[in-house]
């Protein structure tokens, strides 16, 4: 099982200046919170409990007034800051320690998943002993991403933003990894942008035969949002399920509280802390 998840927080969010000068981008909204409780979310609803949150450097007061240190919600946070954008495997060798000998799901930051077998989903690829697994979404301008080529669950070939079609299969900013993962990262070589670079990455994997892929079919959804158009668009996606069904996506303490991990008295405190809102409102219905 794997219990341990990264949140890769930090970023220069160059494509959405100039609302990233001053703030990360994902402590921006998508609709009615701050970008970073979906990522969360999802490792919450994998059942993964402990998590490193990784942020630029100097941002971790503005990151610890919104999300402390996990106690509320029935996990365990620790924060660790990145001087520099160095590429997404750095997220491993800043995160060493934190994976010790275990194995471990990365998350990008400004990732966001939603749909009905989602959890089922996340639990199942938790279940990884040994080697990688990717997860794929068909999308519609496949040479705007990684893609990968594959059969059945094995991948045959991957591609950073391939001009001649490979596949429609985005690689979605969701991984699992075994523990080799921390070496691999340490032997990469900086691209051309001298950034270290998660395809190189998955590609070790792939060249000894250890990846697999798993794909979230057309019943869900996986969106990222680095750029301004698809931050707003993501944006209406959430306030329209919301607004529709009355259920709020990403409510952290909906999910702790599901989990078992947290009781209605840290549900409380929770309204106390974020104050008179439709978030604490949301709390205040399901505690009910
Ligand atoms: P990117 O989309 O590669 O970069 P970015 O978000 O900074 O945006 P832009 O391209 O507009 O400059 O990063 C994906 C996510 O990973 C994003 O949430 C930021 C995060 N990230 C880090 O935390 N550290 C890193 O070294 C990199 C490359 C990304």
């Amino acid at each position: 099982m794997i219990k341990k998840g990264i949140i890769l927080a930090g970023g220069k969010g160059t494509r959405m200046s100039p609302l990233t000068k001053a703030v990360n981008k994902q402590l921006l909204p998508i609709y009615d919170k701050p970008l970073i409780f979906y990522p969360l979310s999802v490792l919450m609803l994998a059942k993964i409990r402990d998590i490193l949150i990784i942020v630029n450097k100097g941002q971790l007061n503005q990151y610890k007034k919104i999300i402390p240190n996990g106690n509320n919600l029935g996990i365990k946070i620790t924060y660790l800051e990145q001087s520099y954008p160095k590429g997404l495997p750095d997220a491993f060798i800043l995160g060493e320690k934190f994976i010790g000998k275990e194995n471990v799901s990365l998350i990008l930051g400004d990732n966001f998943f939603y749909g009905q077998n989602l959890t089922k989903q996340l639990e199942k690829n938790t279940k990884l002993k040994k080697g990688a697994r990717i997860i794929l979404h068909k999308v519609n301008k496949p040479e705007l991403y990684g893609v990968a080529k594959i059969n059945k669950n094995k991948v045959l070939k991957i591609q950073e933003k391939p001009k001649k079609f490979l596949s429609d299969l985005a690689i979605t900013g969701l991984y699992f990894f075994d523990n080799k993962v921390v070496r691999y990262a340490k032997e990469l070589k900086p691209s051309k942008r001298g950034e270290i670079e998660i395809v190189d990455l998955i590609n070790k994997y792939k060249k000894n035969k250890n990846l697999s892929a798993d794909i979230i079919g057309r019943g869900g959804a996986w969106l990222d949002t680095g750029s301004i158009e698809d931050f707003y668009k993501t944006s209406a996606f959430v306030s329209a399920i919301e607004n529709r069904q009355g259920f709020k996506i990403a409510c952290l303490e909906e999910i702790a509280l599901n989990n078992g991990w947290i009781k209605k008295l840290e549900i409380q405190n929770a309204i106390n802390f974020y104050g008179n809102c439709d978030y604490s409102n949301y709390l205040k219905r399901i505690s009910r």
